[in-house]
């Protein structure tokens, strides 16, 4: 029997990119959704596709921890259970430390980071009393090997990796599985909406793009096969391993990866 035929998901960040691709495949592989974000339209229109005896649009902002609440007592008062929570939603700003103000700096940290943490605490205390559920936690390639010009969202997204790395330890025993995504680059508004410029952004996106369908695919059968994380396509799992192996050498292509993006910054000044 399919691992989420009959449950009941919270996906966050559900009206875009990877998140929608999520919803659609939970419903498309027997799952009843809760479709959150902070875009309720957006969310509204992806439920349209779905079906309401299938899925529920709910706003939400994630890094208010009251509306993650809120969102997981719905799923329970609307579906019965949680079994699958997403920390999804994200957002990217291209631009060196230098060029970042504080807001933009919380901005990212509250969404990305805090994000997170308010689901996981909302999901993991409803997870604890049932005996049961699935926590899934969207990073990047980002949250394994740095990356300059997104200095804010790589601070995020390894803290996302070891929040769920440690989190997947503790809830073992107790019966609730942990896993963390670690797309390379997907097809999505956040790769133009992060940018400062298409430029910069250029600069850094030089690797292959899949698209958030196949994104979405190889993430639930991962989740489905309890795997702890998730990274793809491979030139992720190359990447870390460079990382990790050989860091002098990975930070030659950290510097030149700075250097290019200041390059192509200032001709597009
Ligand atoms: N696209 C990529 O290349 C890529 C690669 C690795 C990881 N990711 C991660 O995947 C996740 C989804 O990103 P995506 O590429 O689908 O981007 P996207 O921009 O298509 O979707 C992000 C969604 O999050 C929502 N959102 C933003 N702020 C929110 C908030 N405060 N509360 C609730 N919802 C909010 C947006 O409305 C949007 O619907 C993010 O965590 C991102 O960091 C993306």
């Amino acid at each position: 029997m399919s691992a989420f035929k009959g449950r009941v998901a919270v996906v966050t960040g559900a009206a875009s990119g990877i998140g929608k691709a999520l919803s659609l495949e939970l419903a498309a592989r027997g799952c009843r959704v809760v479709v959150a974000d902070l875009n309720l339209k957006g969310a509204r229109e992806v439920v349209g596709e779905l079906g309401a005896e299938r899925a529920i649009a709910v706003r939400c902002d994630v890094s208010k921890a009251s509306n993650v609440q809120s969102v997981v007592n719905r799923a329970r008062r609307q579906f019965g259970s949680l079994d699958f929570m997403f920390n999804n939603a994200g957002v990217a700003i291209v631009a060196e430390a230098r060029d970042l103000s504080l807001r933009d700096w919380n901005r990212v940290l509250d969404i990305n980071l805090k994000g997170v943490v308010n689901g996981t605490h909302a999901a993991y205390k409803v997870m604890l009393a049932q005996g049961s559920g699935h926590i899934v936690n969207v990073a990047s390639g980002f949250g394994l090997v740095p990356g300059p010009g997104l200095i804010a969202y790589v601070t995020t997204k390894f803290g996302v990796v070891g929040l769920s790395e440690t989190l997947r330890a503790e809830a073992h025993d107790l019966g609730i599985k942990v896993t963390v995504v670690c797309p390379g680059f997907v097809n999505t508004p956040i790769l133009a909406s992060g940018a400062d410029s298409m430029e910069s952004g250029r600069a850094l996106i030089q690797a292959p793009i899949i698209t958030s369908e196949r994104a979405a695919t190889i993430t639930l059968d991962g989740v489905a096969r309890d795997r702890a994380i998730i990274a793809f396509p491979l030139y992720v799992r190359l990447a870390a391993w460079l990382y990790h192996r050989c860091p002098w050498l990975f930070f030659r292509f950290l510097l030149k990866g700075a250097r290019d993006l200041r390059r192509s910054k200032q001709k597009s000044l």
